[in-house]
């Protein structure tokens, strides 16, 4: 049997992936700032801040996912609030790789999250492919350091793989319950212009790609972890609206409106590009949900 190291499990993505991991085989261990009672693989604490981690996480281990970070939609980007965005990915890939030297295992494979903020907080015409730039902007930025920290295992002899995610689509909590609530209580309207593209993957999808990034010793840099179908804003607010059965009538939310809640934040609701899946389609990965209409089908409640 082997043994994954999952940062960040008690996160939304990282609770669904340990379930399937668990369901492949997997022996799970969770390093997270602390103990969680509810759950219940084996688990380890580190202190990013502090640099320290308990080194019997690494025992038996053959592959790590690396999905902890600090919440980029919680809280205004204050200095702070941004270095700890920051840190919380990319100090914590300095501490894996270091420890990972120190205790002298070989692993098979580093899988990193990254996400789509990578090609910028832009609207524009362009389809992103994982060969273009990084953006200069906040996110940008963060996604380049991230995926670079990610590098140096890749230098050290590890195969390894970012996914750049889009919008993560569950069931329960996450990005959609924030879209669906306004939308049930027939408030719901798109944003800012409604013509941004919101690329998104849903969580069962993103899942099987963690998985197959794994078992693939063919995978290797970065890949869009983004299905198929390009929607804007004011598609998936319609879309969600139709699914649930309920009209969209209200204007879009004014752009100042949200900029004056959200601070610099608001550019990841209101900007967006299309993001292609061409190089993951062609590692042979089967979408289950290509289309939003599916993804929404699927986890929404009474929605059939
Ligand atoms: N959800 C999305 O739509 C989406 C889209 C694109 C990219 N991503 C990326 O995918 C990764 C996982 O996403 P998620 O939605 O599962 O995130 P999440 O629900 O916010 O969970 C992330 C986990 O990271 C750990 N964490 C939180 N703050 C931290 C900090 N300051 N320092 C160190 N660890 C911290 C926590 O685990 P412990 O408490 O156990 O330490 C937390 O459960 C993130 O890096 C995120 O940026 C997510």
């Amino acid at each position: 049997m082997k043994t994954v190291l999952v940062t960040g499990a008690s996160g939304l993505i990282g609770r669904h992936l340990c379930r399937l991991l668990e369901t492949k085989g997997y022996s799970i261990h969770v390093l997270g700032r602390s103990m969680k009672k509810d759950i219940s693989y084996k688990q380890f604490v580190w202190d990013i801040g502090s640099g320290t981690v308990d080194l019997n996480v690494f025992k038996g281990v053959n592959a790590i996912i690396h999905l902890a970070g600090a919440n980029i939609s919680e809280g205004r980007w204050t200095k702070t609030r941004q270095q700890e965005i920051r840190d919380s990915r990319v100090k914590s890939i300095d501490l894996l790789y270091n420890s990972v030297k120190k205790v002298g295992i070989q692993l098979e494979a580093f899988i990193s999250s990254s996400a789509i903020g990578y090609y910028g907080a832009i609207t524009s015409d362009t389809v992103f492919t994982e060969s273009d730039s990084p953006a200069g902007d906040f996110i940008g930025g963060v996604c380049l350091e991230w995926e670079l920290a990610a590098d140096a295992l890749e230098k050290h002899g590890v195969r390894t793989v970012k996914l750049r995610t889009g919008v993560v689509l569950t069931a329960k909590g996450g990005p959609l319950a924030k879209m669906v609530q306004p939308i049930q209580l027939r408030f719901g309207s798109a944003l800012g212009k409604g013509s941004q593209f919101m690329p998104w993957i849903h969580v069962d999808d993103l899942c099987q790609m963690y998985v197959q990034s794994l078992e693939d010793p063919k995978m290797s840099g970065p890949y869009n972890a983004v299905a198929p179908e390009h929607v804007t804003n004011r598609q998936v607010t319609e879309s969600i609206g139709a699914v649930l059965k309920r009209k969209i009538w209200l204007p879009n939310v004014p752009s100042f409106l949200l900029k004056l809640i959200f601070g610099e934040m608001a550019v990841i609701f209101l900007q967006g590009s299309r993001v292609s899946s061409s190089r993951i389609k062609k590692t042979g990965f089967q979408f289950q949900y290509e289309e939003l209409d599916g993804a929404l089908k699927n986890l929404l409640p009474f929605s059939t």
